[in-house]
């Protein structure tokens, strides 16, 4: 029988990465018919682990590089997250040291030994004394010279673009865009011109589509293949359940793990190792590892939607508050809210929630429009017989534990 340990909150590869096997196999054929990937999916789905995964599976076929862009919030930062990144592919990084040459002249002997932090700081300082767009366009010429081809995975470039755009203030500005449209320019730029040399996956914890719609930019990554991974089907999540409780010897007794995912709903791999987690505790904690369809209910209301499942949605609550900005936040928690109380976000239920908001640079009903479409593409919410609900049971489940104690729906309102 298969075994599988545990994750920890971060990314997986190797001995703790689950299945995804058809997903890896398809996003492998699109990469090896050349194209670029956009990998879109709901929070905590297992974007980052599956590009990690990926790129575990091809070192070798390719010249796999990893780039976070989650700190990064510069064109430069990008650049030097994409340097470093070339840093243990040695004849890669012999032509970005004589990219950087002018820079590192200075300390050419201790080049080798030192950190990444204080690399990253010199090559910066190369990128804002010389013509920062040569660098840039040199440094995807010297990928597309290596002797095979370069897979670039790039975690986190909607945040980027999303500080670029709104800097620390949460304010668009006309020069904060054009910066986030030189940006994108260079990374379309340079996609095209070394298709077939260079294959790049894009991914992020927030949607780009509402980024670069909001930087008026939507066209910016449309050389990009979307691809979207799914929650797991039942059977995959029941196997991954079963691995768990293998490896750790918890025993799951009359099909327990079939009342688990059934509880669940909408198996988001994060949500499955979370509730293994309390299980495995609660096992432990009294002694006797066997567990029970019978107990499911009561892991689930009192661990599942505990303090831990609090803390999740402070994540949830943090990426929504980057992409709305804090001034709109408020309206997009009313209105999931809304949807947690009574099911759904019923068509006409916006319009009694709108009242009593007021933006500075939109009207509310375009800010209304816009978290809709954010909440939509974002995986919270799907269309549904009488309005949006949400896709998934338990972030529903935690929604309404957090806020619905003194809300009133807006449909009651003034009754
Ligand atoms: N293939 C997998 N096998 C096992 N566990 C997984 C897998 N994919 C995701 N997970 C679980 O989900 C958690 C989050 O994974 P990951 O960070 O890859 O998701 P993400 O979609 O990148 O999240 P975010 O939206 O926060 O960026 C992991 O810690 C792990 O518990
Ligand atoms: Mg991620």
């Amino acid at each position: 029988m298969e075994k599988l340990k545990q994750a920890h909150g971060n990314w997986v590869d190797g001995d703790r990465f689950w299945d995804r096997e058809k997903d890896i196999e398809l996003m492998v054929e699109k990469i090896d018919e050349g194209a670029h990937v956009l990998l879109t999916a709901q929070r905590r789905m297992g974007k980052t682990s599956l590009m990690r995964e990926a790129k575990r599976r091809l070192e070798g076929r390719y010249i796999c590089l990893f780039a976070d862009f989650q700190k990064a919030s510069s064109a430069e930062d990008a650049m030097v997250e994409l340097s470093l990144a070339l840093k243990p592919h040695e004849k890669l990084w012999a032509r970005i040291r004589g990219l950087f040459a002018n820079i590192l002249i200075a300390v050419v002997e201790r080049v080798e030994e030192m950190n990444v932090g204080e690399l990253g700081v010199k090559l910066r300082a190369g990128l804002t004394s010389g013509n920062r767009s040569d660098k840039g366009d040199s440094l995807f010429s010297i990928m597309a010279g290596s002797e095979i081809p370069v897979l670039l995975l790039i975690d986190e470039a909607p945040v980027m673009v999303n500080r670029i755009l709104k800097g620390g203030d949460y304010t668009v500005t006309p020069e904060r865009k054009s910066e986030a449209d030189r940006f994108m320019s260079w990374l379309r730029k340079n996609s095209q011109q070394h298709q077939g040399r260079i294959r790049i996956i894009l991914s992020g914890s927030i949607g780009f589509e509402p980024v670069l719609r909001q930087a008026g930019l939507s066209a910016a990554i449309n050389n990009f293949l979307p691809f979207a991974l799914e929650p797991w089907d039942g059977p995959t999540a029941i196997g991954c359940l079963r691995a768990l409780a293998n490896e750790y010897g918890v025993v799951l007794k009359d099909n327990a793990e079939a009342e688990m995912i059934k509880m669940i709903g909408y198996c988001i791999p994060h949500h499955v190792q979370m509730f293994f987690t309390h299980v495995r505790d609660r096992c432990k904690r009294r002694g006797r590892m066997d567990f029970y369809p019978a107990e499911v209910a009561e892991v689930y209301a009192d661990q599942m939607l505990g303090v831990r499942g609090h803390a999740e949605l402070t994540h949830y609550e943090d990426r929504l508050k980057l992409v709305l900005g804090p001034e709109i936040l408020p309206l997009a928690l009313e209105m999931l809210t809304e949807a947690a109380v009574t099911g759904c976000l019923a068509p006409t239920a916006p319009s009694a929630i709108q009242t009593g908001y007021e933006f500075r640079e939109t009207s509310v009903r375009e800010a209304t429009e816009e978290v809709l479409r954010v909440l939509e593409h974002d995986g919270y919410f799907k269309p549904g017989a009488g309005g949006y609900v949400f896709e998934s049971r338990l972030l529903k489940d935690w929604w309404e534990k957090r806020y619905s104690a003194l809300y009133v729906p807006a449909l009651q309102r003034g009754v």
